[in-house]
């Protein structure tokens, strides 16, 4: 499964490139807007740090405008990946675009039959959103199950299922265990992937034991 960082915030990009295991980054305009950072110099900038792919969205509502928007925005760099909302005039731009060989995120999906739709649209990465599904009284997760198995009787379709809005990392694991490709979340919930109170222990018993051998490990 690839990891991509749900943010627009250079430090936290860096610092989860530097880890190795970065494979792109998604943005949207509240995170743009959380950044403080003009949108073209900032995705540009992002585009540089990572090799994968890095989603930055239109904010037209209609596809002439959607169009021209995903026209300047392409110019950015090689891995931008433009995304759009899904609706009718979302997957109009969405299917002209990858017609293109532009990749596309098709963003804002809550149902299965929308997943369907976009990977008709020929979308790169679909975007069901687990947490808002969640904050809503619906199973985020459930939705991914539903979106797997319908993309897997059709093994035509290459679109991958981004899974959005993660919380926690139960939502990772969960996304992993059903076949998820991709799995974009914010660096706090990268960062947790890491934890576990019996490896910190374990460094620590370790470490004391060590000290008792009064030994250390040579250094160039
Ligand atoms: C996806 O690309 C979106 O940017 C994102 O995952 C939305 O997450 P939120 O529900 O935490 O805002």
């Amino acid at each position: 499964m690839k990891f991509f960082v749900d943010t627009a915030d250079i430090a936290d990009i860096r610092e989860m490139a530097d880890t190795g295991l970065l494979d792109g980054v998604t943005t949207n305009p509240s995170l743009i807007a959380k950044s403080g950072r003009a949108f073209m110099e900032v995705t540009k900038e992002i585009c540089d740090i990572v090799d994968g792919p890095v989603s930055a969205e239109v904010v037209a509502l209609d596809h002439h405008t959607m169009m021209k928007e995903a026209e300047t925005l392409r110019k950015i760099a090689d891995n931008l990946c433009i995304k759009v909302p899904l609706t009718i005039d979302g997957l109009k731009t969405c299917k002209k675009l990858t017609g293109d060989g532009t990749m596309v995120n098709v963003t804002l999906c809550f149902s299965a039959n929308q997943a369907l739709l976009a990977a008709k649209a020929g979308a790169t990465f679909v975007s069901p959103f687990v947490g808002r599904h969640d904050d809503n009284g619906f199973d985020g997760m459930a939705l991914i199950r539903d979106i797997r198995l319908i993309y897997d009787n059709y093994p035509n379709f290459s679109t991958e299922i981004l899974v959005a809005s993660i919380r926690n990392p139960v939502h990772v694991l969960e996304s992993a265990r059903i076949g998820a490709d991709v799995a974009t979340m914010p660096a706090s919930v990268i960062k947790g992937l890491f934890k576990h109170v019996l490896t910190e222990k374990g460094i620590e018993g370790f470490l004391k034991d060590w000290d008792k051998t009064g030994q250390s490990i040579p250094t160039a």
